[in-house]
């Protein structure tokens, strides 16, 4: 799908994720994961900024997204929760920093929508400081046979109706990339992951 075309399906989406951060679903893992933030922050694909409640004080964010309509979301959030937030708007995909720029790399439900998810994780890998951490909370591929051949089957709609992948091996394509994984949890039938990695 085009980028265009991809950013419109989010930009469309930005009201429902600005309610869906409101509620209770996801609070647990968010907030296991970003207890662990510190230092200097990078959020990936940041939405409508569902994560800005779990961060510990201290910290300072870039956060970044292809989607104005979600920044907008965004910026409110962090207003409410008074976060420190430097909003990119841009495509991860193009998006570059200097080598080991963060202390912590936070990525929860991105790397469903990337093209080229293995250059991404190349991208953290160098963005990343060398005792720093990456932070995950991704969806994928299920391990249960039933539901991975749903999803297979589901998948090329829901990519087109939400830009979000559904078969990804992410814990896989993590380990691919060379990251040290420190932590692994797994819910929903493996559908979800919170991971802890360092750079390689
Ligand atoms: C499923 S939402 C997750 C939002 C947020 N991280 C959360 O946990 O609620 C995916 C987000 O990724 C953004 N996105 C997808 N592909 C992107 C890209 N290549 N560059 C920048 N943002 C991207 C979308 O605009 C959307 O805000």
């Amino acid at each position: 799908m085009k980028k265009k075309e991809l950013i419109r399906i989010f930009d469309k989406q930005a009201t429902l994720y600005e309610k869906k951060r409101e509620g209770p679903k996801q609070k647990r893992w968010r907030q296991n994961l970003l207890s662990h933030a510190k230092g200097d922050v990078l959020e990936l694909a940041v939405g409508a900024g569902a994560n800005f409640p779990f961060y510990p004080s201290g910290i300072k964010v870039t956060a970044a997204d292809f989607s104005e309509a979600m920044l907008e979301k965004a910026k409110s959030a962090a207003k409410h929760h008074h976060i420190e937030v430097d909003f990119i708007c841009s495509d991860i995909e193009e998006m570059n920093f200097s080598d080991q720029s963060f202390d912590t790399i936070v990525s929860t439900l991105s790397f469903c929508s990337y093209d080229n998810p293995k250059m991404v994780l190349d991208k953290i890998n160098r963005w990343c400081r060398p005792n720093g951490q990456i932070l995950f909370m991704e969806h994928g591929i299920s391990s249960n046979l039933a539901v991975s051949a749903v999803q297979k089957a589901l998948n090329p709609l829901l990519y087109r109706a939400y830009g979000c992948h559904h078969t990804r091996n992410i814990v896989g394509l993590i380990r691919e990339s060379g990251l040290k994984i420190n932590k692994v949890e797994s819910y929903w039938l493996n559908m979800v992951h919170l991971i802890w990695a360092n750079p390689r």
